[in-house]
């Protein structure tokens, strides 16, 4: 049984390299391009178990060569593929540019994602055990999240929800079966209803005040603060590094926070390892080829500034 379950979206990636962002209506000339593995939730389930833990993931696929490819990926991972296949979407697809700044846009054409069902929240709830992390993201119907982080309580699991992509309407009924919730910024003032730049020290006890134990609050190069409901907050800056595509990096945080939880990792190591491997993963290009394995990890961590409370 693994140790982090994840529900969540398989994307194949398409990534092209521009010289800027184009404007409304331009046409712009790529420096490059990549098909890659992504979507969230597969991005963090390789994060979580080449960070050390064993990873199960749920999702949906289309019945097409991109589906199969992922099959294939996971197996490589040694992830637990509990995968079902839909006959008439396709798998989905990411849109991806990457300026030269390492900032990227994405676009999501969610396909066989939006029908992650009950019955894979149940399928999920299966691979769970006493003490493991369940984990799901917002590419993916809430819905199904709702009926995975509920079943995955009743086994004794704790429940982490990354609220990315921002959804306007998130059921308060999924925050509610949430222990750990991790946002960035944009998605913390979102849910907080804030304005864009409100301090993450105002947005982190608002969100933690929805969830049940915390919430994190990723920063990208200031690192990230976790806000528990007991105790001061605590901000972990980030390691100085040479970003080359920020693409994955908070994927690579949540799966590397989500994989230290599950070791039985204090909150605020498992919050220096999400910030190191999100540091690590800014390095390199793509998805899930810039995800850091354990002693990457560690080796990262060397490099951080010491945790600060707030
Ligand atoms: O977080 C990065 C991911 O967002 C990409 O891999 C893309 O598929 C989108 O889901």
């Amino acid at each position: 049984m693994a140790d982090v379950v994840v529900l969540g979206s398989y994307n194949l990636d398409l990534v092209a390299t521009v010289p800027r962002f184009p404007a409304p209506g331009e046409t712009l000339r790529a420096t490059g391009l990549l098909r890659g593995h992504g979507g969230k939730g597969s991005n963090q389930a390789v994060a979580a178990r080449r960070a050390g833990a064993a990873t199960a993931f749920v999702g949906v696929l289309g019945a097409d060569d991109a589906g199969a490819a992922a099959r294939a990926m996971w197996q490589s991972e040694m992830i637990e593929a509990l995968v079902s296949e839909h006959r008439d979407l396709p798998t989905g697809t990411a849109l991806i540019l990457v300026a030269p700044s390492g900032e990227n846009q994405i676009v999501v054409v969610a396909g066989a994602n939006e029908a992650v069902t009950a019955a894979e929240a149940a399928r999920a709830a299966g691979a769970v055990r006493q003490g493991a992390v369940a984990l799901a993201q917002l590419e993916t119907p809430p819905a199904a999240s709702l009926g995975f982080f509920t079943a995955a309580r009743a086994r004794g699991s704790s429940t982490l929800l990354n609220t990315a992509p921002a959804v306007a309407a998130l059921p308060p009924a999924l925050l509610a079966a949430t222990d750990i919730l991790v946002a960035n910024e944009g998605e913390a003032g979102f849910l907080c209803a804030m304005p864009p730049a409100t301090p993450p020290t105002r947005l982190g006890p608002l969100l933690a005040a929805r969830a049940a134990k915390a919430a994190v609050i990723t920063c990208g190069a200031d690192g990230a603060w976790l806000f528990a409901r007991d105790a001061a907050p605590v901000h972990q800056p980030a390691a100085t590094v040479s970003v080359v595509d920020t693409t994955g990096a908070g994927d690579c945080f949540v799966g590397a926070f989500a994989a230290a939880l599950a070791r039985g990792a204090a909150p605020e190591e498992a919050l220096a390892d999400g910030v190191a491997a999100g540091s690590a993963a800014c390095t390199r290009a793509g998805a899930i080829g810039s995800v850091p394995d354990r002693a990457a990890i560690a080796a990262m961590r060397t490099g951080l500034p010491p945790a600060r409370s707030g």
